[in-house]
């Protein structure tokens, strides 16, 4: 399948690529942004990695994630050991992520990691909540991937089910809009649309139609850009 092959030919010569993919939790953004990085033959940072490392730490060590103070002394000692997904993925994780995310010191110890890390070799699909208006806000390449507040929560829901969990789905649904409020009202890189930023609404489009849509784009955005 062309989607999966690897397109040299936008990068050769340039510096690093970066790909922005910003959005909601459940609009599809982690998956495309694996599609993106395979197809590109880019690296993938996702950089909520990052902050649920954080809330991980504090919850293991039996520390509320709102101490501000622990979280940021987290954030400053993280390591790449730190952020292996298969640890980062339960949901209490998540709300954490959520909580130490809102926390502008955390925000500060965090940024140039993400921007190391993104631009390492030839460049990176990155994928969070602020890459396109705090991270990178230089890169010409910039989607927010979004869907309904129901597309979202039943696939958050399905793929809990499918982990081997026993969601309830009207907690999910209030889970996200929690989330949601949490990641757009803070007062440091809430969670918006960048100006430049292409938006692709997933609701009703399956996982290759969306790659497809931001595939074309790109390679418009690219072909603008050269
Ligand atoms: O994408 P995720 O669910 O793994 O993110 C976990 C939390 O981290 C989420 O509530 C928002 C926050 N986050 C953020 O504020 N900025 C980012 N660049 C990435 C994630």
């Amino acid at each position: 399948m062309s989607g999966t092959m690897e397109q040299e030919t936008p990068f050769d010569g340039g510096g690093p690529v970066i790909v922005a993919i910003d959005g909601p939790a459940g609009s599809g953004k982690s998956t495309l942004a694996r599609r993106l990085a395979a197809h590109f033959g880019l690296g993938l940072l996702d950089t909520g990695l990052l902050y649920r490392a954080v809330a991980k730490k504090l919850l293991d060590a039996g520390i509320d994630p709102a101490d501000e103070d622990a979280a940021t002394a987290a954030a400053e000692r993280l390591a790449p050991a730190d952020l292996d997904p298969a640890c980062l993925r339960g949901e209490a994780t998540g709300n954490g992520a959520s909580v130490v995310a809102a926390m502008p010191a955390v925000r500060t110890a965090l940024l140039p990691v993400q921007r190391r890390l993104g631009a390492e070799g030839r460049g990176s699909v990155v994928v969070g909540r602020d890459i396109g208006t705090a991270i990178f806000p230089d890169t010409p390449c910039k989607f927010f991937i979004t869907a309904s507040i129901e597309a979202r929560a039943r696939r958050r829901h399905k793929e809990l089910l499918n982990r081997g969990e026993t969601p309830i789905y009207a907690r999910v649904l209030d889970e996200l809009k929690a989330r949601d409020r949490r990641d757009e009202a803070r007062s440091v890189a809430p969670m918006r649309v960048a100006e430049d930023a292409v938006v692709v609404d997933t609701s009703e489009l399956d996982i290759d139609q969306a790659f497809g849509t931001i595939r074309s784009l790109m390679d418009e955005r690219l072909r603008m850009s050269a």
